[in-house]
Formats: structure tokens, sequence, C-alpha cells
């Protein structure tokens, strides 16, 4: 078949490169199909952008497949491009060939109508096939582009660390087990299970970080970055927690917390910059369907100077306000997502850097304050997600950070002796952070849902597909 002199639809309405009159083949997915006197229209659909390209049939009489071409239908259209009659779209064909390729029949679960986020959820496998879900795959392919970009030209090296892990990042015991133990039959030693017959001769979990190798390498290569998935067994079902999600996690070697938050305040503009700009259509779409303030939130985001409190300060605030929250504010309690709302949406009504956190709240691994209290982490809050970023500078002290993990009841030192051998072969002051991948494609679509910007979830209770 000649499918490769096929052209995308994208090259003739996104990129204008195609000119009018030219024989075309167009390779796609039907979404209607309208018939009326002497006349057909075929809107047919191929992923390469949100627009469908209508197909014109000006003796439908002498198209007796057309009877077979329903809504889902895969088809090859042949024919002339040239100027649309119709409102809204430059282009149409007028088709001279049409071959049915794949039937669908009227089961076909994404009829012309609009469908509740909920119901697509349980056909992810057909959803991609849909104007928004489309547009969310697009944007995740075009963002993981733009987060390559960013760092690649400011001389970070991409670092691939380990899904398979054996010590946990974040001390927080949120961890999947790896395993090939026979479950009915464990082996015992002791009175407990004999992880030295398992599979790696040791306990082993999916990675929630991959935060402390790209520390290691860090302290070879200088800037590192890594892109990769990052797996949580917390039992959060909310709207912006998913068991399994994609983090970047930049790593600097000589940079201290202020570097940190440049390089974050930075990287999230990069981000929103490049989305405006180089996802136009898809985000146009987003703006009219889905959050009619998004791209203006995203703009505002870009010209605003981030504000940058520390956690005392925040308390202060939070304290000071006559806003009702259902978890008591006082000095040492964990932020929760009420709490960094109303400091990014309503005391300062822009992104909001919180540093400085109290000891007791943070990861092992952060840098230690002179008051003994408080540790060197920031979290970058923003409108309506709450935190998107968090990071530290890290604790590049042998012996505070030897007391630090005892504190924190994280005292396996033999897990983590290439950890503290960092720390002993030249130490250096080093920072960084993790973006959630998901969490900033929620934020750029104004999608409410983590569910529903994931190809394919997997959250407590759910891991179908
Ligand atoms: O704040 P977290 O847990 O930080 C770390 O994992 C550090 N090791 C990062 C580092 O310093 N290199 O997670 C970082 C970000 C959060 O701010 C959030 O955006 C996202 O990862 N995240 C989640 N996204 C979706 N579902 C979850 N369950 C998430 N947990 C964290
Ligand atoms: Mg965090």
């Amino acid at each position: 078949m000649d499918y490769k002199q096929r052209t995308r639809i994208a090259r003739i309405v996104v990129d204008d490169k195609v000119p009018m009159d030219s024989e075309i083949i167009i390779l796609g997915m039907v979404r209607t199909v309208r018939k009326s006197k002497g006349v057909a229209f075929v809107q047919v659909n191929d992923g390469s952008c949100m627009e469908s390209l209508q197909g014109v049939i000006a003796e439908p009489e002498k198209f007796p497949v057309l009877e077979n071409i329903l809504t889902g239908a895969s088809v090859r259209m042949v024919g002339k491009l040239v100027p649309s009659e119709g409102q809204g779209q430059k282009y149409e064909v007028a088709v001279s060939q049409l071959d049915l390729i794949g039937e669908a029949d009227a089961t076909y679960p994404l009829q012309k109508k609009r469908h509740s986020f909920e119901f697509l959820r349980e056909i992810a496998h057909l959803r991609a096939r849909t104007n928004t879900f489309g547009a969310v795959s697009r944007m995740r392919s075009k963002i993981s582009y733009a987060i390559h970009k960013y760092y690649q030209e400011r001389g970070f090296y991409y670092v691939h660390t380990p899904v398979i892990s054996t010590s946990d990042a974040e001390g927080a015991g949120d961890m999947f087990r790896v395993s090939t133990l026979d479950l009915a039959n464990l082996p015992q030693k002791d009175g407990q299970i004999d992880f030295s017959q398992d599979f790696f001769g040791r306990e082993a979990f999916l990675t929630v970080s991959g935060q402390l190798e790209a520390e290691l390498v860090a302290m070879a290569l200088g800037d590192v970055y890594t892109f990769g998935p990052t797996f949580r067994a917390e039992n959060s079902n909310t709207s912006r927690h998913a068991s399994e999600f994609w983090m970047i996690e930049p790593e600097m070697a000589w940079a201290e917390l202020d570097d940190n938050m440049d390089l974050a305040e930075d990287f999230l503009k990069n981000l929103f910059t490049f989305a405006l700009e180089e996802c136009a259509d898809d985000m146009e779409f987003f703006n009219k369907w889905v959050d009619k303030q998004v791209i203006e939130t995203l703009q505002g985001v870009v010209a605003a100077k981030f504000e940058r409190v520390t956690y005392t300060e925040a308390i202060k605030v939070l304290e000071s306000s006559k806003e009702k929250f259902e978890y008591p504010v006082k000095w040492g309690i964990d932020l929760q997502t009420e709490h960094e709302r109303y400091l990014t949406e309503k005391a300062f009504k822009k992104p909001v850097i919180v540093y400085d956190y109290p000891e007791e709240i943070k990861a092992f691994y952060m840098r230690v304050n002179d008051d003994g209290k408080t540790v060197r982490g920031m979290d970058v809050l923003v409108p309506r997600v709450g935190e998107i970023i968090g990071g530290s500078q890290r604790e590049e002290r042998l012996d505070v950070l030897v007391d630090r993990m005892k504190k924190m009841g994280v005292t396996d030192f033999e897990t983590y002796s290439w950890y503290l051998d960092i720390r002993r072969y030249g130490t250096v002051p080093h920072s960084g952070f993790g973006l959630g991948f998901d969490r900033v494609i929620m934020y750029m679509t104004g999608m409410a849902n983590i569910r529903d910007v994931q190809t394919f979830p997997r959250v407590p209770g759910w891991a179908k597909f």
C-alpha cells in the first residue's frame, strides 16, 4: 500500500505546508459521517493535531462503501486539497477514493457526544482518540521534550537511576515491594521472612525517587537530572496523588538553597512559556473547554516574581488570617493542601516558595540550619495544585548527616553506606529538587484530576490496562 505517501493533517492545517490543489492521501479514523441529498461529509482525524480534516463526497451514490463507514472506523481517503466552503476550517478534501480499512460498529463507545471524564477512565485504551485526551497526550510528549531541552542546553547530564531500589530515598516507608518469593510458602529464619533467599539476596522495592543516586552522579559530573518513573504506596485517594508518576529531579554540585530556588523558578517559567508558544492549539482547546483561565494563569506565573518565605513566616501569615482551616495551624505542623493553597491563592496571589522547614517533618537528607531546628528544604506552591516541587540543599557534612539519620530513625547504615561515602570522599555542597511531571501537566492543561492526565493511571484500587 501507499501508506508512506500519506500526508499528516498537522502538516496541512497547522504548518500550512501543503499547497491547495495537491493530491493527498489521508489515513486516520472517522469522527463523524454526515449524509444529505447529493453530498456526504466524512471527518477524519489522524492524531497529529487537534483538528480533523473534512472529506467531501460529491456523488455519494458512487461510494457504496459509505454504508459501512461509521464513527470510529479507520479509512484511507484520497483526493484533492481544496478551500473549504464550510465555516471554521480553511481546507477540505474533494474525495476521489475512500477505502474502509478497519470497521467499527455501533458499539464503538466514543460516539459523537460529550463523555464524562469518569466514563473515559474506564475506557482508557480508547480515550486518546478524544479531543481532550489527544491534546493531553500531545502535551505530555512536547513537555517531555521541553524538559530535556531545558537541561541539555544548560549543561546538565541526563542520568538513569534505578527503578528497582534497595533503599528508601524519602525515609517514609511508602514503597512497593519487589520480590519473587512464593507468597504461599515464604522462607523463614528466626521467626522472620528470610529475604536472603529472595531474588536480589535482600529486600528490594520500586523506587520512590532517583535523588540519592542522582546525588552520587552529580558528585562526578557536576549538574545532572533524572526523568523517570517513581512509585509511592501511600494510600492517598486524592485528585493529585498517583501510585506511579514521573518525576524530574535536577541535582547540582556547588549549589546552595538560593541557587536551587532560582533554578526551580526559571525551569517552571521556561516550561510554561514553551507550552504557551509551542502548544498553542492544544492550549487554546484547554482554555476553551477545560479551564477558562488556564492561559492567563500560565502567563501570570511567567510574569511573576515568585514569593520566597520561610516556613516560620508562612505559619505567621496563616495564623493571622481569618480563614477557618480544617487542620489547625501551629509551628511544627506539616503544611496541608488547604494551607498551601491559602498561601499561594489568597495571601500572596502568586507562586510561593516556602523554605527552612522544621527538621521533624522533612526527610533525613536535608541540610541542617545553624538554628539546629530547621532544615534547608523548599517547596514550590502554585495556585490550584499546591505543592508542585519539593527539594532541598543536601546535608554534605558526614557527622551532621549521621546524627540526623539517627534522629529520624534511618539507622540501617549498611544500606546507606554508599550515600555516606559521598560525604567521606571529597564532599561538596549540593542541592536539587523534584518536579512531579503529572502535576505540572495538570497545571498546564487545567485538568482537575491526575487520573485524567496520565495515559494509564495507577492509583489505589485501580491498575487496569
Ligand atoms: O516532595 P517529594 O516527595 O520529593 C522528593 O521525592 C525528593 N526526593 C525530590 C528531590 O529533592 N530530588 O516529591 C517531589 C514532587 C512533589 O512536589 C510532587 O510534584 C510530586 O513529586 N509528587 C507526586 N505526584 C503525583 N503523585 C504523588 N503521589 C506524588 N508525590 C510527589
Ligand atoms: Mg514533598
